[in-house]
């Protein structure tokens, strides 16, 4: 409810009131259906702004990726919870979850998650739904992954080994087997013999007996019964929701510049974390999408191989990597961090067409007197590229010019207004924001719930 509603004049509200009621109006004037998507190469801190709108959303679906994304969440007594296939909004009681026909879905970690989730004390049935069309990951993928990966030698693509990517390409080559499949279970055994016949069949190293894909089958036979009720039409379901007036919030996993066709490939996720991947993951039609939300770090990381021009390496970039605590999730890996790259930001921005930005993880900045901004791309003859440019060749030998700006050098992670912040962090939002052209509505100073600016 906003400040006008309950009447309240504007001098009566007392400071924290002031707070709670302008970040009300700005979460929930958000529109009936949103989204939530990465700007750069994932890793922004998605989770926290879906977790603070899945309390205000009846739906919240995730279209694209499998157990490769996921957000560290809190319930609201503090309890810990790391996601990687369920959507967030499963903390909300009140939400029904999605997962659409774009998620590559692995049952084990499906029911992993479930398991866990069911022991806290949050009921899942009746509020999570499994799209009928979406794919199944088996262990399969997961060791092909593997392989293919060993075959890559030296120029690994660095992938997650969760066999995302073959069972994207199972699901292009049209082998794949869907979460639907499971109501027939004599055919579903024949597809399975045949996936692994092909795998087989491409890698000499994989072997297996029959005895292995009859272990398989029963294994599936047992999930099939478990999983009945959270099949789901979800293409039905979500329109029929749409059409109910139902808030509708999209969880996006990985970011665009990891996007399959916007990306630095091949150093790329599987599908398409961007807009476009929000209708083809859902099947919910274009101009029914409200709000995209683009959430972009105070500076950049990346995870594994790829071009990347504003990478900054030594000292400044040990500061960056142990004040944000960038090391991998999983595999405890540093991340590469680098200048907030605008290049990218923009061409992001331009493939989106995000209504607002959250600008995460700005108090990491807090330990550097000063702070570049990676503004343009040169061309190995001097020339000022135009666009982010496609070939990986290219990329690598760009020359970023850059803007410097002053840092402020002290915690910003107890303010809560916009007003407050030094006028130094003022200023590297404001020129972000006119450079990129799209409000940074939401700024985030620190990894709790509440560490959350909004700015009007
Ligand atoms: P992927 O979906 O895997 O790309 O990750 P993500 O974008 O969901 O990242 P996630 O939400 O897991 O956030 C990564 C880490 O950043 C978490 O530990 C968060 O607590 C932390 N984080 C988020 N926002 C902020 C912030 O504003 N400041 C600080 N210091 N940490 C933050």
């Amino acid at each position: 409810l906003s400040r006008q509603q309950f009447g309240i004049r504007a001098s009566v509200v007392s400071e924290v009131e002031e707070k709670k009621y302008a970040s009300e109006d700005a979460y929930s004037s958000l529109s009936q259906v949103c989204a939530v998507l990465g700007t750069q190469w994932g890793d922004e801190g998605k989770g926290k702004l879906v977790d603070i709108l899945a309390e205000r959303y009846d739906v919240v679906a995730r279209c694209q990726g499998g157990s490769n994304a996921g957000h560290t969440i809190y319930n609201n007594e503090g309890k810990k919870f790391a996601l990687h296939l369920i959507p967030s909004g499963i903390l909300n009681e009140n939400a029904i979850c999605i997962i659409g026909n774009g998620v590559v879905v692995h049952l084990p970690t499906f029911f992993e998650e479930v398991n866990r989730l069911e022991t806290s004390g949050v009921d899942c049935r009746g509020r999570l739904f499994v799209s009928d069309r979406a794919h199944l990951l088996f262990d399969l993928h997961q060791t092909v992954d593997g392989l293919r990966e060993a075959e890559l030698k030296g120029s690994m693509i660095g992938t997650t080994k969760r066999g995302i990517g073959p069972c994207y390409a199972s699901k292009a080559i049209r082998n794949g087997l869907r979460v639907g499949d499971l109501r027939h279970m004599d055919a579903f055994r024949e597809k399975l013999v045949n996936l692994f016949r092909d795998a087989a069949s491409r890698f000499k190293s994989f072997q297996y007996e029959e005895k292995q894909v009859e272990a398989e089958v029963e294994r599936y036979r047992v999930f099939a019964n478990r999983l009945g009720p959270y099949i789901t039409d979800t293409v039905q379901y979500v329109n029929e929701a749409y059409r109910q007036k139902k808030k509708l919030l999209v969880e996006g996993g990985q970011a665009t510049m990891l996007d399959m066709d916007f990306g630095t490939y091949p150093f790329v996720t599987s599908s398409n974390p961007s807009a476009g991947g929000i209708c083809t993951g859902l099947g919910i039609a274009p101009r029914h999408i409200g709000d995209i939300i683009g959430v972009v770090k105070a500076y950049s990381t990346r995870v594994g191989a790829g071009p990347y021009p504003t990478e900054i390496h030594g000292d400044i970039a040990d500061r960056i990597r142990d004040a944000g605590y960038e090391y991998g999730t999983t595999t405890g890996r540093p991340r590469r961090c680098g200048w907030l790259d605008m290049v990218a930001l923009n061409y992001s921005c331009q493939i989106n067409g995000f209504s607002y930005l959250n600008m995460t993880k700005l108090d990491v900045l807090s330990c550097l007197p000063n702070i570049r901004i990676g503004v343009s791309y040169k061309s190995k003859n001097g020339k000022t590229l135009s666009s982010f440019p496609a070939d990986l060749q290219t990329l690598e030998e760009v020359q970023v010019e850059y803007e410097d700006l002053p840092g402020w050098e002290v915690d910003i992670s107890k303010i809560r207004r916009y007003r407050d912040l030094p006028s130094a962090a003022k200023n590297y939002i404001d020129r972000v924001e006119s450079l990129v052209g799209i409000p940074i509505r939401f700024i985030g100073v620190g990894p709790g719930r509440d560490a959350m600016i909004v700015k009007d």
